[in-house]
């Protein structure tokens, strides 16, 4: 699987478990969850189809930066919202830790993603290893 794929499937998963929980939310009238429901969204659908979005287009010099990049963001979202999910149904205080650190490792992820940009931004030297015509000679320019 390439690294582009991975993320797309994650974040239509993502999509498919937030669109899920919305109208579970909208049928019932109980929007305890819509913190939840807004980071599953916005972390999972948004977040990981944007960073395969980029990955798609991009010539990537680091391969395995971008899977850690993923995987680190993978496990952020799931941890966050899940943590979060729990918190709000609980109110158990205890869950508050496990928030911190889904969050902490979204953000490093993206932290990773604009390394990763701003690495691939910068110009590559291609290295000419072609032989110089030699001194007081000039290239031959066939016309027609
Ligand atoms: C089947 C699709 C979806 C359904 C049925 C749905 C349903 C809902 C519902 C019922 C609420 C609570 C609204 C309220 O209390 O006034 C909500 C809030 C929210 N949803 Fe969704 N949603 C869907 C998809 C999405 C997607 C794709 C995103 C983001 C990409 C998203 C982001 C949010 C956010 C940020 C909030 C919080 C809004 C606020 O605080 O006022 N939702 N959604």
């Amino acid at each position: 699987m390439r690294i582009e794929q991975y993320c797309i499937a994650v974040a239509a998963t993502a999509a498919l478990c937030g669109m899920g929980l919305g109208i579970f939310m909208a049928t019932n009238h109980d929007f305890t969850l819509m913190p939840a429901h807004a980071h599953l969204n916005l972390l999972g659908w948004v977040s990981m189809a944007l960073y395969g979005l980029y990955y798609r287009g991009a010539a990537l010099l680091r391969i395995r930066l971008a899977w850690i990049q993923a995987g680190i963001a993978t496990v952020g979202f799931v941890t966050m919202t899940g943590a979060l999910a729990a918190l709000l149904l609980t109110l158990d205080p205890r869950f508050e830790p496990l928030i911190g650190v889904g969050a902490s490792l979204s953000l490093l992820a993206m932290a990773l993603f604009l390394f990763q940009v701003v690495i691939e931004s910068r110009p590559t030297r291609i290295r000419d290893t072609s032989p110089l015509p030699a001194e007081g000679t000039f290239p031959v320019v066939e016309h027609g």
